[in-house]
């Protein structure tokens, strides 16, 4: 019950250099990354109209979306590189001040990019300089020197290499941390929300500070926690879904809409890639909000229990300065 895509808003970014973020962006996190697949699904979705693409060092994706995006330039379905907004992020290895620049690089080499329009801290939490291992071993994390790696970040803006700077999995106290650090304040906090997840608290203090906020598994994400999906299976939203005549998911990301927050949903499906761009031509009622409101709150993704393996010992770090849960 797919509706027809109506034409992607943008938002401005507070950042000066940076062309507006579309409203609605492609996830391309998928463990284990696919080349060929994730190829296929980035040329499909720059056919259905996505001009905005999410991945990170972490995801092993940037090589084949830099491969698609290319080859949507070839084919003529983009003008050229600047169509589109591409965010990268920098992974917990590489939090360091000295290896924040080079680790953009290796990204826009990856990418086979002169710039990302928005370059991320991945996470609050600084491991030690090494290979990315998954999931963390406790005594890899070390103090994060949020002053020294902002600067580094800072200063990819400066050098062009990113249009944008910003955060991801910052909480309000991370946050507090950063902006009293900060010369060039971040643009985006791109953190888990979702119905089900709702981030009133940072969402609140992010508008207050001019942060401006992106949703990642907006749809309850990939079933990690292996407890079934909360969003996709919520009766509450599929309710509201049948009165609309959308589907749960449009519900979803239109609600993460109309909360100015832009939603990275992650499909490799063409048909869901179009379901999930039709969200712009209607909108939900005060009635439809109000039960939004009122459904329970549950995270999914938590440093402690997605990220960090449950054995060994935080060495120098409390979990408690790394934890991304705020009621
Ligand atoms: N910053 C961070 O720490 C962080 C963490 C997690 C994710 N992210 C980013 O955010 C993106 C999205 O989050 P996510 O991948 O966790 O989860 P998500 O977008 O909430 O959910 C993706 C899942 O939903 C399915 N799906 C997509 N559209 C659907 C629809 N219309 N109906 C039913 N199912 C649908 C997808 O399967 P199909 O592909 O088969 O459609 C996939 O299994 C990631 O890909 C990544 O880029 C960032």
């Amino acid at each position: 019950m797919a509706s027809t895509t109506a034409a992607v808003p943008e938002v401005a970014l507070r950042s000066g250099g940076a062309r507006p973020m579309p409203a609605v962006g492609m996830g391309t996190a998928k463990f284990p990354a696919v080349a060929e697949t994730t190829v296929k699904a980035v040329l499909e979705a720059v056919e259905v109209g996505y001009r905005h693409f999410d991945t990170a060092a972490m995801y092993a994706t940037e090589r084949p979306l830099g491969e698609a995006l290319a080859e949507a330039v070839r084919r003529g379905l983009l003008a050229s590189r600047k169509e589109v907004f591409v965010t990268s992020k920098l992974w917990c290895t590489q939090c360091h001040p000295q290896l924040v620049i080079r680790s953009l690089r290796e990204s826009l080499q990856n990418l086979q990019m002169e710039y990302v329009d928005l370059y991320l801290i991945h996470w609050p939490i600084s491991l030690k300089p090494g290979p990315a291992v998954f999931p963390v071993k406790r005594d890899d994390a070390v103090p994060f020197d949020f002053e020294g790696v902002w600067r580094a970040m800072e200063e990819c803006h400066r050098l062009g290499l990113a249009k944008a700077i910003g955060v991801s999995n910052f909480t309000t106290s991370h946050l507090h941390k950063l902006l009293a650090a900060a010369t060039v304040p971040p643009a985006v906090n791109q953190v888990e929300m979702n119905p089900v997840w709702q981030q009133r608290k940072l969402r609140g203090y992010c508008a207050e500070k001019g942060i401006h906020v992106a949703a990642y598994s907006p749809l309850g994400g990939q079933n990690w926690s292996g407890d079934g999906n909360a969003v996709l299976d919520s009766e509450v939203l599929a309710e509201i879904a049948r009165a609309r005549g959308k589907t749960v998911a449009q519900v979803a990301l239109r609600w993460i809409y109309e909360q100015g927050v832009t939603p990275i949903v992650k499909s490799f499906s063409k048909e869901r890639l179009k379901e999930n761009l039709g969200i712009f031509d209607w909108g939900l009622a005060d009635d439809d909000l109000r039960k939004i409101g009122q459904i329970p709150q549950k995270k999914i993704v938590k440093a402690a229990g997605m990220l960090f393996s449950a054995e060994g010992e935080f060495t120098s770090v409390d979990l408690a300065d790394m934890e991304i849960v705020e009621e």
